[in-house]
This record gives structure tokens, sequence and C-alpha cells, in this order.
């Protein structure tokens, strides 16, 4: 296989650390590695495989030579500096919100719909964390009996907003150990008005609010989930909370089918046929997904199966990943993985 050239930009947030973990880990065939992020970072190292990387300032010269950039920096870095990556010949692997929705960029869940790659103007989006969790585990069920309505309420980890709302959630933790007042400077949402504790809290809001009172999340997640099942029909309607777990992300989510013959075993095969796609339901041992379990694993788990008591072809069911991992960072390499495999 061809040895790539790769850049990393954002090599020292929460994703861009997974991301290099996850190239690492799956034998990603890397001629060179660039690291890349701020000026504060810059001249900093990294230890890879026992060896110092040093990281740079992104630059728009930064790109020469390289094949494949992955961009885990925000969405302004994407939109100033992806340009110049393609420019310079590099695909570019996108896990901001910038161009997702953008006409001739595909977005991408490689269990769901990998050919999609295959039509990349230079630049292949990764979705939004928790639409990454919820397409995957609903794609068998998808393809199999069809879905024409989705609810879903997300319960999300802080990790999500990187990592200062980590240290956010742990100092406030600290803090509230200690009767200090607590200070919020992050959560929900950096660019908000105003700012809540997360520690001992529940946030009905990720991201800032948009069209009809949705935040920009659940709009996102509604808005891709169509786009990667490219079923413009499908009626969705999300609900996005923070909650303070450091990392996994959980979902309920109802489902009505296009039939009302499908039993719960039936529905359950059709999750379990998707890989990489793990089924963790049953009541008598108490087994479902957690996301302190999920924490560091590859897969998307799925449990609490049921029937609904009123809709014959309604069904509820509880969705959990790591959205560092599944969430982000190793679907941003199974889509390089993928895109290689299909040249
Ligand atoms: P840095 O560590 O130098 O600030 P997280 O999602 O965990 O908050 O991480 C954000 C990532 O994006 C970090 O690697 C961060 O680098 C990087 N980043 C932030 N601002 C810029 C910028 N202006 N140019 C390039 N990378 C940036």
């Amino acid at each position: 296989m061809r040895q790539m050239n790769v850049a990393v930009v954002g090599a020292t947030g929460a994703v861009g650390t997974k991301i290099i973990e996850k190239l690492i880990e799956r034998k990603f065939p890397i001629k060179s590695l660039k690291l890349l992020a701020s000026k504060r970072s810059a001249g900093s190292t990294i230890q890879i495989n026992g060896e110092d990387y040093v990281v740079e300032e992104t630059s728009e010269t930064a790109f020469e030579g390289i094949d494949i950039a992955f961009f885990s920096a925000g969405g302004s870095i994407t939109e100033h500096f992806a340009k110049h990556a393609i420019e310079a010949g590099a695909l570019v692997i996108d896990n901001t919100s910038a161009f997702r929705m953008t006409e001739g960029v595909p977005l991408v869940v490689p269990e769901v719909n990998p050919d999609a790659i295959r039509e990349h103007n230079g630049l292949i989006a990764n979705p939004n964390c928790s639409t990454i969790q919820m397409v995957a585990a609903l794609k068998g069920v998808k393809d199999q009996f069809g879905i024409n309505r989705l609810i879903v309420s997300t319960y999300q980890a802080v990790s999500g907003a990187g990592a200062d709302a980590i240290e956010e959630l742990k100092q406030q933790s600290e803090n509230f150990e200690n009767r200090v007042d607590n200070k919020a400077d992050i959560l929900p949402s950096g660019s908000a008005e105003k700012h809540y504790p997360i520690a001992f809290n529940v946030l009905p809001q990720i991201d800032l609010f948009g069209e009809g009172d949705y935040t920009l999340e659940e709009l996102k997640m509604m808005n891709e989930t169509r786009k990667i099942f490219d079923d413009y029909e499908m009626s969705v309607a999300a609900t996005c909370v923070r909650l303070p777990v450091v990392t996994g992300h959980s979902e309920s989510v109802y489902i009505e089918l296009d039939r009302d013959d499908v039993t719960v075993d039936q529905l359950k095969e059709a999750i379990r046929s998707v890989p990489n796609v793990v089924l963790q339901d049953d009541p008598s041992q108490q087994l479902y997904p957690m996301p302190l379990f999920a924490e560091g694993t590859d897969e998307v788990f799925v449990g609490r199966v049921r029937k609904d008591r009123d809709k014959k072809n309604g069904f509820h069911l509880w969705i959990v990943a790591d959205n560092l991992i599944k969430g982000a960072a190793l679907n941003s390499v199974q889509i390089a993985e993928t895109y290689l495999e299909q040249q």
C-alpha cells in the first residue's frame, strides 16, 4: 500500500491526540507525520512510539507535500486553512462542522455510506459525534425495515466540547467539594453570552441557539442524519443535553418503521448486522450500555431495545459510544482507510 504523508491539525487537542493514537494503533501507512496546532504549542513535543515529534504552527504553507490532512481544530481553522491544504494536493478529512452540509462534500460513516467518499472534491467531512453513533446503530434497521420517524434525546459528555471543558468539569467538581463558589467559562458553549456550571448539573444546551429555537447541535443531528442516510423525507427531531460525564455520549432514541410487523428479535438482528455495532441488551442480567464502560472502545453499543406500547411500528433504544473515538478520531481514520481501499 502507498505510504502517505499525513498532517494532523489540532494535534494537541482532545480529538487530535486520539487521531494520532488511532493512526499508530491501526498501522495506517504513514511515510511522514506532521503535527500542527496553534502558535501557543508550536515548539512543544509529542512522543509517539518513543520518538519526539515537534508541534508546528498551522500555516498556509504547512501542507506542501501532504497527502492526507486531518483537521480537528475548530470550524474557523478549517474554513481558513482547508483550501490551502487542498490546493497543495492533500485530501482533507475534517472533523468540524464547517463544510458538513455543503453540497459536493461527502459526510461519511464508513459502516453506513462508504461509497459517498468517491464523490469528494478534496474534502470529506466527519459527522457530528452524536450523529455517527446513531446512524451506525440504525443502519441495519433502516436498510431492512425503513425508518420514517426518529426522535432522539442525547446525554453528552464534556469531552465533546474539548480539553478545556474537561478541565472545567474537574475544577468545578473540586470546588464543589471544597465549598468554593463555582465559576463557568466554557459550557454550554464558549461563544455563548452566559455560562453555567456543569458539575452536578445538566445543561439542555449544546452550542448556540438557531432556527426554531433548536440548538446548532440539534440542527446538526437532524440535518446530518438525513444527508448520511440520503433520505430527506425522514422526520428527525433532536434534543441535545450535556451531562457531567467526561467521555461517552448516550442517546435515547425512538423510531417508527415503515412496517408494523417487525418483532424486537428482528430489530435486534438488524442492529447486530452492522460491523462494529454491539448489542448489549439483557435486562435479566442488568446488561445495557453505559458511557463509563464504553470509554476507550471502538464500538457502538446498543441496548434497552423495546417495542412501543401504543404504536405498532414504534421502538425505543439506547445507544452509547466513546465520542472521541468512534464519534470523532476513529471515524476520521476509518474514512482515510476506506478512501485508500477504494483507490
Ligand atoms: P493548541 O493546543 O495550540 O491551542 P480541543 O478541541 O481539545 O479544545 O483542541 C483544539 C485544538 O485546536 C488544539 O490542538 C489547539 O491547539 C488547536 N487550535 C486552536 N486554535 C488554533 C489555531 N488558531 N490554529 C491552529 N490550531 C489551533
